[in-house]
């Protein structure tokens, strides 16, 4: 059964009590993202029902929200998401090559996830770091100007840290 941890659940209600009787919705964001955390890093369909309950909204308000953003998984993903931006300015510096660099490395295709269930690669549009470019999201850290080797050492230490 779909059920926020006592712990979880607290959190979840915090973030509803910021929001006056009746706009509980406006808390969708903020409760997804814990939702996606505490259910195996995705939304599926009754996780995102169960969502819609605990706002009081309707789980179509729910899909919406979670189909738009791509920060939401909507299938499984391993234990690492390498969100490599590939809008206008991360392009022109490469991100490019940097896509097709993790694609050879890892083996896999956007959108998928290595065998061993460590790393997926998804593409993701500009992440508000175009300074910084070529540049990816890494759960909640920006691993920014990136190079080949970047990412080797990034996936390494990724690797490392998994073992652990
Ligand atoms: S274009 Fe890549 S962060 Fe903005």
């Amino acid at each position: 059964m779909i059920k926020f941890s006592e712990e979880k659940l607290k959190e979840v209600q915090a973030i509803m009590a910021r929001y006056p009787e009746g706009k509980q919705k406006s808390a969708l964001i903020p409760v997804l993202h814990i939702a996606q955390e505490e259910f195996g890093g995705w939304l599926q369909i009754p996780v995102m029902d169960y969502v819609a309950e605990l706002l009081s909204i309707k789980p179509i308000e729910v899909y919406e929200v979670a189909t738009f953003y791509t920060m939401f998984n909507l299938k499984p993903v391993g234990k690492y998401v390498l969100e490599v931006c590939q809008t206008g300015p991360c392009m022109l510096n490469g991100s490019d090559e940097i896509i097709d660099y993790i694609k050879e490395k890892l083996n896999i295709q956007a959108g998928e996830t290595t065998a061993d269930g460590l790393f997926t690669l998804k593409p993701a549009e500009c992440l508000g770091a175009c300074g910084y470019a070529p540049m990816m999201q890494l759960g909640k850290t920006y691993s920014e100007f990136l190079t080949k080797e970047k990412v080797d050492s990034i996936i390494d230490e990724l690797r490392a840290a998994a073992k652990n």
